[in-house]
């Protein structure tokens, strides 16, 4: 991963007034001062392993710009995405006194890019917001599209808002600490963009990525580029465009909530619930059997999970999908299925009794 100026990608997320760029490169975290020309003081919101690792380097940047900072370290993990975090945080800008003027930089992976972006939303009714992702799963998705938000008890993102940052900044240097396994969560997302909307994008990652590869930042700027066009169209997903990025999303996200957000990491959720929506495209959308083959080959590649721990049972994940009959009656369910590899369409309906021969599937090997 070298570091020269003339390799960085930006990609262009065009929305009129809240129009920003993503910056992909090497060596650009210790830059992001320079993108600042005014806002301060900074509020610098990480959790507590990045901002050990980075958040000295992003202050000194700050600094160097000529402009005053502070950090807040959360504690890493979903649990800081809560209501009780979120409330510390705002308390902590307001005895800061930051004004309306000052800048919050999420500094850390998609945990603290949906708490410190919700917080920039809320706070003074909205403040600069600037997103530095550090995984990979932040670079190519939750870092874009401004959504925000914290769990409830009741269930995950139930609060939050749009706000779209200023800017993202996504250094590639960031990834040599990033744990493997959470690289491979990021890949999830990876395949998925490859799936929905990229066939090419999908026959390279369908090989394998690691960290050190050569196009990684490529790869990158491509996910970035299929959101960015996507959100352009769709911003607040009223019109079925951006809930394509949900593909997998559906069983992934029951996955997650029927095993307490403990057992799976959120990107290894999402590539068990691929495989079952692949299998669903088979039988309702067309999908050629050879790809759904490849979707399973991909994910296995990039040292994804594809089916259930043995302790995970498929009544719990359909108890969390609320798969009885009278909710896919209802049309609470609404699915993403692929017609081929790199074409994708929302708002699908699906029996029940579908819903659950995909889910089943998937406690076997
Ligand atoms: P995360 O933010 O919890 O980060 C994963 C772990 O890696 C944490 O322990 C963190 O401390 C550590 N880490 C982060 N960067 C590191 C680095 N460079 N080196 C060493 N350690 C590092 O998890 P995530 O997978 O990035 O994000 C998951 C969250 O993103 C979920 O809450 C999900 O709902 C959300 N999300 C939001 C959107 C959106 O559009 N807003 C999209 C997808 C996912
Ligand atoms: N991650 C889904 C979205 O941004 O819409």
């Amino acid at each position: 991963m070298s570091a020269e100026p003339s390799d960085l990608k930006t990609v262009h997320v065009d929305l009129g007034a809240r129009a920003y760029d993503v910056l992909i490169g090497s060596g650009i975290l210790a830059r992001v001062g320079d993108f600042l020309s005014s806002g301060e003081p900074v509020a610098i919101i990480s959790d507590a392993n990045v901002g050990e690792l980075m958040g000295e380097r992003i202050q000194q940047s700050v600094m160097a710009a000529g402009l005053s900072s502070f950090l807040i370290e959360v504690p890493p993990g979903e649990s800081s995405k809560s209501l009780d975090v979120m409330a510390h945080l705002l308390s902590r800008l307001a005895k800061k006194k930051v004004p309306r003027a000052g800048t919050i930089i999420a500094l850390g992976g998609g945990v603290i890019g949906d708490l410190a972006g919700f917080a920039a939303a809320s706070y003074l009714r909205g403040v600069n917001f600037i997103q530095v992702p550090t995984t990979l799963l932040a670079m190519v998705d939750s870092s874009v599209g401004g959504k925000t938000g914290v769990n409830l008890p009741e269930g995950k993102n139930l609060v939050g808002a749009f706000h779209q940052p200023k800017l993202v900044v996504a250094d590639l240097d960031t990834l040599t600490t990033l744990p493997p396994r959470e690289f491979a969560a990021g890949m999830a997302e990876v395949i998925k963009y490859g799936a929905i909307a990229d066939r090419a994008l999908f026959d390279r990652v369908a090989k394998g990525v690691k960290p050190e590869d050569a196009d990684l930042a490529d790869i990158i700027e491509k996910c970035v580029a299929i959101k960015a066009r996507i959100v352009e169209q769709d911003e607040f997903e009223e019109k079925g465009l951006r809930a394509l990025l949900n593909f997998g999303h559906t069983i992934g996200h029951a996955i997650e909530k029927a095993t307490k957000y403990e057992t799976y990491l959120h990107g290894e959720a999402i590539a068990i619930g691929m495989r079952a929506a692949a299998w669903l495209s088979v039988q309702q959308a067309g999908l050629p059997q050879l790809d759904a083959d490849r979707i399973e080959g991909a994910l296995k590649a990039n040292d994804l999970p594809i089916s259930l721990k043995p302790g995970v049972s498929s009544d719990s994940v359909l108890a969390a999908l609320g798969n009885d009959k009278k909710v896919a009656a209802d049309g609470r369910n609404r699915w993403v299925l692929l017609s081929s590899l790199g074409e994708a369409k929302s708002g699908c309906e699906i029996s029940s009794d579908l819903a659950s021969q995909a889910v089943y599937r998937l406690t076997l090997k």
